[in-house]
């Protein structure tokens, strides 16, 4: 083995032979100085002190990410960055021009009118009391609660207008999908991908179900997760973390029973980012410094088998809601986009809720209603707080001067009443009286509406409600199933009772500052439970390795806590004079709207942060005994310099375990439950391996950056496999301290086989109707006795405005094709799509035994080849596809059948010529159960 210092000149990194651990323990070598990067001060007073969204992004860190670091940069090449980026923003570089040639309305095809809400048996009765609610509304109620009452403007993040006179109450929206975002008393959730690499349908469940168990009872409506979008086409991706992982069916079983969970609990959920939203470096105007959002290019294929696909098992499963994103799909805003929204998601899916914007994507008034939106957030305009509203009093007064179809406005309204009487949220037991604290403050008393100067009164805001109950232990099982054993060369489990002195090392193995030392989970120090953002959390505590460790040692073993320790190893011998050592490091990303130290967001590069590929090389090389690496990680890391280290002889990939981490990891080390998680992405050797479609842009490339998805249905995995290149390790990957074997597949015809599925069905029922009669102005106008604070958006004009409406009697210019009606996709008919799709054609079944000594989980997981044959020789498809998993425990040599039910959907792919999924009529499917994806385990056909 090279030393450590040869191993990262010949990675062309610095090092130094003698290390100093402060540097590996306390700071970030890239960048010493770095803890989170809000990019603009907060704005004053007491509120601001938890409000991280009026923050403007910090150039300098991507220039610091550019390799223009502080120690060698001069001020020549910060100009000379400066007017780079100044040209290439303005999108003056000719080389680029292909992308401002694009037409003014986009590249993506209209999709008009909006299909109305009401069409699914499922949701009948919802619609029928909703349409008594809406029919009885005014026009400001309408508006009301389909619009945000402004950032800041409520104590949760989002917060809808009621409609009083109804009996409609403001409804409470809060992040997100790590827990309940700003709350105090309440748990903190291992993140999506940890509960991805579960590989546990229960448990997805579970977290799903205890986390809406929380929001109810600080009374959120709304939840603002899963999130299944990114997807995770870019491995370095900011917010990969958030979802499940890098694959469409496992996010969408994650994702679908995430929803069932919370909705378990009458709580709404949505399902975002929609969609391909897959980078944070220019996800939305205004944050990089660009006026526009980047565009994501993708084509109707990958749309459908990669980015849509979790959303149908979403909607499928009764989502409420759906969060449109910031960026643009196809040179058209997400929140704008006709095709997606009424196309895909409430044609083709059939989506009887509503679509909500994510904060700020909207970027149109009456077009983006047109195109599918139905409720504005947070309700500001094109800005933060601007209380401009791109809807609220310019809906009104759309509506009066004929330029709104009134028939969409009450499609709008109707999938809210609807979709809160489908939660169950009408019932007295409810809480339908706000929430019982508050984003703003810690303190028991602050403003119902921080956001607005206007003097307020204060009150008791904060009531510091306990919502945890027993939720540690769901928290501590999914950390316990997510933690990923990569390697094992017998050294674990460790005895717990034998004498034994461990030693642990790495910043990542303590409580550093205390878990919530950085806004938002803005830095990375001390161990690491999440990623940053709005999916973040404030932890109640964080269980850390060193605690876990240590309260679970038995008797004869001694804890040796290096985790900040200061020094140099090889100074201090006796630091590595363990029988055992084990070494911590991670890697850290999170939301485009704060930046750590270079890491804007997305992550540079694969590599561990703050030293850690040099930390454990030492470790290993200087330890008396053998090492044991652990990970906590928000995606895959390349560790190519030690994986292979004869000294490393087990490798613990820990992903994100919020609280309960440390015990988590204890379990596991020591053997208390056997490592059952699988990794949900592929460990690659390089970045580069993952592709060209692999690649994070860092650079804008236009005035709208564009970021074309030429790989297609080909990420991950899928990409690997095409290319012919080895990964380290595989997607679907994990051991076990026993052993499993499989055998006897079975493969049984559920229904024939026929290229299309069935026709589409008719609606089961038909969408409420109203009078089309223009509301009188009367219903617009302020209330007299309303008390108006400044910057809250109202959907009320002010008399002199409303007396100076006129209405357009030439009509209004609506987008190109809103009169030409689309034919309705053969892929729709119901929530979820075309039923049919989900009908199951073929059952798969085989043996697990557990051929060891040990009890244990098994994830045995279904992969699909497509037939190859010559009438689809012109359709690229993957080598292999997930199609179904399960885990299953088994006791020392017992045996199980498990069954997979594969369906029309998993058998067909989206043909564009007939724009529907489509099954290969001839030639043989095959079918490969395994363990991992590149383990051929036992196979059969069909
Ligand atoms: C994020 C969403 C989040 C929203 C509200 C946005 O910046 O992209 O995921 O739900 O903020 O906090």
């Amino acid at each position: 083995m090279a030393s450590s210092a040869a191993a990262a000149r010949r990675d062309g990194r610095d090092s130094d032979s003698d290390l100093d651990l402060t540097e590996y323990l306390a700071t970030d070598p890239l960048n010493p100085n770095a803890e989170a990067t809000p990019k603009r001060a907060p704005s004053g007073g007491e509120y601001a002190s938890r409000e991280s969204k009026f923050v403007l992004r910090d150039t300098s860190s991507r220039l610091r990410s550019l390799g223009i670091r502080s120690k060698t940069c001069c001020w020549a090449v910060v100009a000379l960055a400066a007017a780079l980026w100044a040209i290439l923003a303005s999108g003056g570089f000719f080389a680029y021009q292909k992308y401002t040639q694009a037409p003014p309305d986009g590249l993506s095809p209209p999709w008009y009118p909006s299909p109305k809400g009401g069409t699914a048996r499922a949701w009948a009765d919802s619609y029928a009391k909703a349409a008594s609610m809406v029919e009885t509304m005014t026009l400001a109620e309408k508006v009301n609660v389909t619009t945000g009452t402004g950032w800041m403007m409520g104590p949760a993040v989002g917060t809808t207008g009621p409609a009083e006179k109804v009996g409609f109450p403001q409804l409470v929206l809060q992040d997100g999908p790590l827990g309940l975002r700003f709350a105090d008393n309440a748990t903190a959730f291992p993140a999506g991908i940890t509960t991805g690499a579960t590989w546990n349908a229960d448990l997805m469940f579970a977290r799903g179900k205890a986390h809406a168990q929380e929001a109810r009872a600080k009374g959120i409506h709304v939840l603002l997760g899963p999130c299944v979008g990114p997807l995770g086409r870019m491995p370095a991706g900011g917010r990969n973390w958030e979802g499940f992982g890098a694959d469409p069916y496992l996010q969408g079983i994650a994702g679908g029973e995430t929803v069932k969970g919370i909705q378990s609990q009458g709580v709404m959920a949505t399902i975002k980012h929609f969609v391909a939203n897959e980078q944070e470096h220019f996800r939305q105007g205004g944050e990089w410094g660009l006026a526009n959002a980047m565009s994501s290019n993708v084509g109707d294929r990958a749309m459908h088998e990669l980015y849509a696909w979790p959303f149908y098992d979403a909607v499928r499963a009764g989502v409420a809601s759906v969060m449109c994103s910031y960026n643009m799909v196809n040179n058209s805003y997400a929140c704008g986009n006709s095709k997606l929204l009424n196309g895909i998601l409430k044609d083709e899916m059939g989506f009887q809720g509503f679509v909500m914007s994510d904060w700020l994507a909207q970027r149109s008034g009456v077009a983006s209603a047109l195109a599918g939106l139905d409720v504005s957030m947070p309700g500001d305009g094109l800005g933060w707080a601007d209380g401009k509203s791109l809807w609220g009093p310019e809906m009104s007064r759309a509506v009066l001067n004929g330029s709104m179809p009134l028939d969409r406005l009450n499609d709008m309204a109707t999938r809210v009443v609807a979709s809160w009487y489908q939660l169950g949220q009408d019932s007295p037991d409810f809480p339908n009286d706000g929430p019982n604290f508050s984003s703003w403050t810690d303190e028991e008393n602050g403003l119902m509406a921080p956001g607005s100067s206007t003097d307020q009164e204060v009150v008791q805001v904060n009531h510091f409600v306990n919502v945890q109950g027993d939720h540690k232990d769901v928290a501590r099982q999914v950390a316990v199933e997510g933690v990923v054993m990569l390697k094992n060369d017998g050294i674990l489990p460790l005895s717990k009772d034998s004498p034994l002195n461990i030693g642990l090392f790495g910043e990542d193995a303590g409580p550093g500052k205390g878990p919530n030392y950085c806004k938002d989970r803005g830095c990375n120090q001390g161990t690491l439970g999440s990623g940053w953002g709005s999916g973040a959390v404030e932890f109640p505590y964080l269980v850390s390795p060193v605690e876990g460790i240590t309260a679970i040692a038995g008797e004869g073993v001694s804890v040796a806590d290096y985790s900040n320790s200061t020094g140099s190893l090889s100074k201090q011998p006796r630091m590595l004079d363990q029988d055992v050592c084990m070494v911590f490091a991670n890697a850290d990303s999170g939301e485009g709207f704060l930046a750590w130290g270079s890491v804007g967001g997305d992550r540079n590069d694969l590599f561990l942060q703050k030293g850690g590929d040099d930390l454990i090389v030492q470790v290993a090389e200087q330890c008396k005994g053998d090492t044991v690496v652990v990970i906590h990680s928000v995606g895959p890391v390349v560790m190519e310099r030690w994986i292979e280290h004869p000294r490393i002889k087990a490798v613990l990939y820990a992903n994100l375990p919020g609280q309960e981490s440390g015990h988590a990891l204890a379990d596991v080390v020591f053997g208390e439950v056997n490592p059952s998680g699988h990794l949900p992405y592929t460990i690659g050797k390089s970045l580069e391996d993952y592709g060209p479609g692999g690649q994070v842009l860092y650079l804008p490339n236009g005035i709208a950056p564009q970021q074309d998805f030429d790989e297609g249905i080909f990420i991950d995995y899928r990409y690997f496999q095409r290319a012919g290149i080895e990964p380290r390790f595989p997607f679907g990957f994990g051991l076990s301290y026993t052993t499993f074997e499989l055998s006897n597949m079975v493969v049984s015809e559920k229904k024939a086989r026929t290229p299309l599925p069935s026709a589409r069905p008719n609606p089961a029922v038909e969408p409420p109707s109203y009078s089309t009669e223009s509301p009188s102005t009367q219903d617009a106008a302020f209330p007299a006795d309303i008390r108006r604070l400044d910057k809250y958006v109202y959907p009320y004009l002010d008399k002199e405005v409303l007396e100076d409406i006129d209405y357009i009697e030439a009509g209004y210019q609506y987008p190109d094709g809103y009169d030409v009606a689309q034919p309705l996709s053969g892929a729709g008919g119901d929530e979820g799509g075309n039923p049919d799709l989900w009908d199951t054609y073929v059952a798969v079944s085989v043996d697990v035994k557990n051929t060891g000594d040990r009890k244990g989980k098994a994830v045995p997981q279904l992969y699909l080849s497509y037939p190859e044959t010559e009438s689809h020789a012109h359709v690229k498809f993957p080598i292999k596809s997930l199609r179904g998993f399960e885990k299953v425990e088994l006791k020392p040599g017992e045996k199980k059948e498990v069954a997979f039910q594969v369906t029309r959907r998993d058998l067909s792919y989206w043909d564009v010529e007939s724009q529907n999924w489509r099954m290969v009529d001839e030639g043989k499917f095959g079918f490969t159960v395994g363990f991992d994806v590149e383990d051929d385990g036992v196979r059969g056909e069909w």
